[in-house]
């Protein structure tokens, strides 16, 4: 499914590889040695593609938008690498995770080095707008990662708390891409605001999938399963499964997860109590709610065509997800 989104734009798309990768250098043998582990695996470039496309749908792939492509993956890097130091992960993309290979320590720096050689790539779009929008979106995503900190503290199950905290780490991101795409491609205002609506609820939408993924052993997605509870969060499926039941044993076992309390047979007790009360088929028609609005958004859109490819015939939004397990990694 990826793969046909992405054909469209094949040949832009590895000119932005190779940018990329060109950017991502150094003279320090430490960064050298993380960032060649960085870029050996480029996981799905799912913000570029959208990117790219969106400013095809604009007028044309420019300079301007494969630099602003290259930027904001780059700040998505930074932000894996950050966030394995905050979610102690080892694993991301079928290998080691930078914290696990060198340590936390270097790992905050790495993505320091790699956030400002995003923001030189976006100064490279010499748009004021471009650069305003990233600095908008750091602050964003960190006040995302905060929140969803906070949240471990709270005694409330909130699906509106959930909901503010995926805007601002995943969706905020997607919509910069869907809008600076458009914007730097040459759309009209009115395109590139229905643009950004689309990335934002497709960003909604593919944290939703991920947050889901977490429960699901038998799926590979190239990082650790089951890491969520262990690192005392508690998405979607969990927050509607405790509010459903209210019930007070599982309700004290979800504080022991979000305090760091729970033994692992607790965190195996708290996920089959998710799954046995419909917690992952409530997050699942969520996500169908989300994919349907973020699908009717592309109405008059007509040059995102790979992305259209996910109607049917007659029109109608196709059922079932943006992305098969096969593009996961
Ligand atoms: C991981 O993003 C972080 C989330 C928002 C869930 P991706 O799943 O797009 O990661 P890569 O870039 O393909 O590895
Ligand atoms: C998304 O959340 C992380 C960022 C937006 C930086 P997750 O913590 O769920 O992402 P993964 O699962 O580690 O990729
Ligand atoms: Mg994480
Ligand atoms: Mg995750």
């Amino acid at each position: 499914m990826l793969a046909q989104i992405q054909q469209p734009i094949a040949e832009e798309l590895g000119r932005y590889t190779e940018l990329f990768k060109a950017s991502l250098q150094s003279n320090n043998p430490l960064l050298t040695s993380a960032l060649n582990h960085l870029t050996r695996k480029l996981g799905k470039m799912m913000r570029p593609t959208l990117l790219l496309l969106c400013a095809r749908e604009g007028g044309a792939i420019t300079d301007e938008a494969l630099h602003a492509a290259a930027s904001l993956e780059m700040l998505h890097t930074a932000s894996l690498v950050h966030d394995d130091v905050v979610d102690e992960s080892n694993m991301r993309r079928g290998q080691r995770s930078v914290n696990a290979l060198f340590d936390n320590k270097a790992a905050v720096l790495v993505g320091d080095f790699i956030t400002s050689k995003a923001l030189t790539e976006m100064a490279l779009t010499h748009s004021l707008e471009a650069i305003e929008r990233m600095a908008w979106l750091g602050q964003t995503l960190a006040d995302g990662e905060l929140l969803q900190l906070n949240n471990t503290q709270s005694t409330v199950f909130s699906e509106s708390a959930y909901y503010d905290v995926i805007a601002k780490k995943t969706a905020a991101l997607f919509s910069t891409c869907a809008r600076l795409g458009a914007h730097l491609g040459g759309a009209d205002g009115e395109t590139t605001g229905r643009l950004e609506r689309f990335g934002h609820i497709l960003g909604l939408c593919f944290q939703l999938r991920d947050d889901i993924f977490d429960f699901d052993e038998s799926i590979d997605a190239g990082k650790p399963k089951g890491n969520d509870m262990h690192e005392g969060k508690l998405t979607l499926p969990a927050i509607h499964a405790l509010n459903k039941a209210a019930d007070a044993r599982y309700y004290r076992l979800a504080m022991r997860v979000r305090g760091h309390e729970a033994s692992k047979l607790d965190v195996q007790e708290l996920v089959e109590f998710t799954i046995a009360t419909g917690g992952i088929d409530y997050a699942e028609s969520e996500m169908q709610r989300l994919h349907d609005e973020a699908l009717a958004m592309l109405d008059n859109c007509l040059r995102l065509t790979s992305l259209s490819r996910l109607r049917s015939k007659e029109g109608n939004v196709r059922r079932g997800p943006l992305l098969g397990s096969e593009d996961l990694k």
